[in-house]
């Protein structure tokens, strides 16, 4: 984006709008995920998902993108929507990624509750998050959003232009963890050798 145009006068900004409710907007893009596009990421085998009566087209999330713009340090904003939901005891989640340049990130819950799992090397955290929490991850940090209400969980990010992401690391590995819907109100954030990370209500 060129702050000035031909002329010598100041371009105009970029703008966009977002009504989180019916996902309408104006400016920036969507992306939906659905069942399909989430392959190998539950815990619970693709195959036994079909024959449950979940359907490949179930939306698990949405995203909505406006761009920024890396010469005038513009950061980019999105705001994602995580449906409620479960896949074999475990709740309703992103893919989940990594930052491969030096850029963190910041997050903020806008509705719903939810909350982030976070992974650097062996370490693993639990980040609960309601309406007006913030979180700010450093850039090593791989990250992954869970629903853990009964409402949809809205949050923005905010992150340095352009957006470049590593998502082939969490496919192969995970996180290292997973957020379950155990019994009633409760879940729980269990490391994959089964050890309780935090658990809390939904
Ligand atoms: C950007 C960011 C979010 C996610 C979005 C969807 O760095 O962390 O905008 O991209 O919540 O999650 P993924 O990208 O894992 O599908
Ligand atoms: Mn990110």
């Amino acid at each position: 984006m060129a702050a000035y145009n031909s002329a010598g006068e100041p371009s105009a900004a970029w703008t966009g709008r977002l009504a989180p409710d019916d996902w309408a907007s104006e400016g920036g893009t969507v992306t939906v995920r659905t069942l399909r596009e989430m392959r190998g990421l539950f815990r619970r085998n693709f195959e036994e998902m079909q024959q449950a009566d979940l359907s490949e087209d179930t939306v698990i999330y949405r995203v909505w993108r406006l761009r920024g713009d890396e010469e005038q340090h513009i950061p980019e904003i999105s705001v994602t929507s995580i449906e409620p939901g479960e896949v074999g005891g475990e709740l309703f989640m992103t893919h989940g990624h990594r930052h491969p340049s030096n850029r963190g990130e910041t997050y903020m819950c806008l509705r719903g509750n939810g909350g982030i799992l976070v992974r650097d090397r062996s370490h693993i955290r639990w980040y609960p998050m309601r309406e007006g929490d913030v979180v700010q991850l450093p850039a090593a940090w791989a990250h992954r959003s869970v629903n853990t209400g009964y409402r949809p969980f809205v949050f923005s990010g905010h992150y340095s232009a352009p957006f470049t992401v590593s998502y082939d690391e969490i496919l192969n590995a995970g996180m290292g963890a997973a957020v379950m819907h155990v019994a009633g109100d409760l879940y729980e954030v269990r490391t994959n050798e089964g050890a309780l990370l935090a658990h809390g209500r939904r």
